[in-house]
């Protein structure tokens, strides 16, 4: 069985853009591949975070992780810093690093732009977010499209390492859906939907309530032409809607755009809204179920526990490669 690995950082709130982008994928994949679904949250402390809310928001993802499905039997869901082989890996994976390519990842520079203080773990998050995929031998990494430099750079970094002390990397692949890789901005479409922009009525929460779903959805931004058409050069409102209506129906977006023939995007949105209902309600009540159990203790322990097996053993392959320490077996 090839192996895959996933993160998602719990920064905030979970969208329906992590949903549809990761872990709908995941659910999935599941089946067919050994997984490895974490908690990221050391990458989450490379921009400020209050210490209660990471605390609850670290609880919650894990909660949110097997109520979409992750299935405990199946798959091994831990919190990262639980398995301290990570920021080892990530220490020396940072030593194999230039700051220049660091500097040029995309993201560094929209969470950089125009602030005064900005940490130095920011710079040096894909290092660590390489060390995570390259400490279970990972072949296939399932992410939305937004993550797509960082899995190139940890492609080069690997092969850096191999290289430069011992080929022990396996080099991992991409994956990213074929559609809904990137969902968008339900106020500005031509923005990614994302769990830490300042409007909310940009994203949808996993954790919404109905009335917050119908609320957003109906003040989605559109077009003022009307028609229910896919056409993302001109229409990119209306295409989002389209291509999440089409991924959580399982409609064809052909099929969609014919039953709201002649009506407008007032029922087109009513429409939406009752499909995203019928998704996200029965993954809350497992939610609020799993948030009151001891289950979820007893699980994210033996993640832990199973992923520290693995991730201790590359890490003294590492640190052999490199020379550090004495000899480890
Ligand atoms: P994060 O926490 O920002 O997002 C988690 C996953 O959700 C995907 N995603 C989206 N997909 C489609 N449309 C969107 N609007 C959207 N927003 C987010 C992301 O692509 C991601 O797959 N650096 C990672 C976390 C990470 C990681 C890893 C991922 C750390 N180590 C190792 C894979 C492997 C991140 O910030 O994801």
């Amino acid at each position: 069985m090839k192996t895959i690995f996933s993160g998602i950082q719990p920064s905030g709130t979970i969208t329906l853009g992590n949903y549809i982008g990761a872990m709908k994928q995941f659910v999935e994949l599941q089946n067919e591949y050994n997984c490895y679904f974490c908690i990221v949250d050391q990458h989450a402390i490379t921009v400020p975070q209050d210490r209660l809310e990471l605390r609850k928001n670290i609880r919650s993802l894990a909660a949110l992780y097997l109520a979409v499905g992750i299935d405990p039997d199946k798959s091994t869901l831990f919190i990262q810093s639980e398995v301290p082989a990570h920021a080892q890996a990530g220490w020396m994976m940072q030593c194999v690093s230039y700051i220049g390519e660091l500097e040029r990842m995309t993201q560094f520079k929209d969470k950089s732009e125009g602030k005064d203080a900005v940490s130095a773990g920011l710079l040096t998050y894909p290092p660590l977010m390489a060390a995570d995929i390259l400490l279970y031998n990972t072949d296939l990494v399932p992410v939305g499209e937004d993550q797509k430099q960082h899995l190139e750079l940890t492609r080069d970094l690997a092969e850096r390492f191999n290289k430069k002390y011992n080929d022990i990397f396996t080099i991992p692949d991409v994956r990213i859906a074929k559609v809904g890789a990137r969902v968008m901005s339900l106020q500005d479409p031509l923005k990614k939907m994302s769990k830490s922009d300042p409007n909310k009525k940009s994203f949808i929460s996993l954790l919404d309530d109905p009335k917050q779903i119908e609320k957003k959805i109906k003040s989605a931004v559109t077009d003022s032409e009307g028609i229910v058409k896919y056409d993302k050069e001109n229409k990119p409102g209306v295409s989002n809607l389209l291509s999440i209506y089409s991924i959580l129906s399982g409609k064809p977006v052909a099929e969609i755009e014919n039953v709201y023939e002649g009506k407008g995007y007032g029922d087109f949105k009513a429409g939406l809204a009752e499909v995203v209902i019928h998704t996200i309600k029965p993954i809350q009540d497992k939610y609020y179920e799993l948030m009151e159990s001891q289950e979820l203790d007893d699980i994210l322990d033996q993640g832990a526990e199973k992923a520290r097996k693995v991730a201790n053993k590359m890490v003294g392959k590492m640190e052999n490669a490199i020379g550090l320490g004495r000899k480890r077996k």
